[in-house]
C-alpha cells in the first residue's frame, strides 16, 4: 500500500523556504497520528527540513527513505537514489510525506490519499503538483476551523 499525506491551501501551495507556511496545530497532529512509526519516504529536502525542526531528537518514524541523487548515506535513513524504481519495485507500505517532487513521482503509484485543505492562500514556492482526483473516491472528511482534513482510496479499475 503506498499512501501519501499533504497539506495544500487553496492554491495547492505547499511549502516556503523549506518549511510549512503556515503553523496548523491541528494538522501537525493529525499528521503524527497517520505518520507516527510509519515507514516513509520523502525528499532531501523535506528530510533536511524535518531535521531543522527535530534537531537532535529521532524522527519519530519506524523506517525512513530519503530520495537524493547524491552519494552518501544518513545515520537514520536509507537513501534512494531513484524513486521511480524504488516506488515500482518496493513491498512495503509507504508513507509518502513530500515534498513536491516525490509526490509527483509517488502520485501514480497512490492507493490512499491524506489531504488536508487549507481554506486560505498563503506566500511561498513550492505546490503540490496537478493530479487527476476523479481517479480517487473520497472515504472520509473531516472539518476544522480553516481545514478540511479528506482521505481518498484509489478507485479500482
Ligand atoms: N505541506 C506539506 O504537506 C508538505 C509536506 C512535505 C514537504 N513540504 C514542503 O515542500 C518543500 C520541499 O519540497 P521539494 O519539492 O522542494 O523537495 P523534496 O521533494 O523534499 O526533495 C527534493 C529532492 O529529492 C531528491 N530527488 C528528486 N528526484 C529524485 C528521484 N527521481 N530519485 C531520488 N531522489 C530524487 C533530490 O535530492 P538531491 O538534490 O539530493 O539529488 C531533490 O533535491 C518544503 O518547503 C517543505 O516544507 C510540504
Amino acid at each position: 500500500m503506498i499512501e501519501l499525506i499533504w497539506a495544500m491551501d487553496e492554491n495547492w501551495l505547499i511549502g516556503k523556504d523549506n518549511a510549512l507556511p503556515w503553523h496548523y496545530p491541528g494538522d501537525t497532529a493529525y499528521f503524527w497520528r497517520v505518520a507516527k512509526d510509519k515507514t516513509v519516504l520523502m525528499g532531501r529536502q523535506t528530510y533536511l527540513s524535518l531535521k531543522t525542526i527535530f534537531k537532535d531528537k529521532p524522527l519519530p518514524f519506524k523506517k525512513m527513505y530519503v530520495g537524493t541523487t547524491r552519494s552518501g548515506t544518513y545515520d537514520d535513513a536509507v537513501t534512494v537514489p531513484s524513486v521511480k524504481t524504488f516506488l515500482e519495485n518496493t513491498k512495503e507500505d509507504i508513507l509518502v510525506i513530500g515534498g513536491a517532487v516525490i509526490y509527483a513521482l509517488a502520485l501514480p503509484h497512490a492507493d490512499r490519499l491524506h489531504v488536508t485543505y487549507i481554506l486560505k492562500a498563503y506566500e511561498g514556492d513550492t505546490h503540490f503538483p496537478r493530479f487527476d482526483l476523479s481517479r480517487f473516491k473520497l472515504v472520509s472528511k473531516r472539518l476544522e476551523p480553516e481545514l478540511i482534513f479528506a482521505v481518498y482510496e484509489r478507485i479500482k479499475p
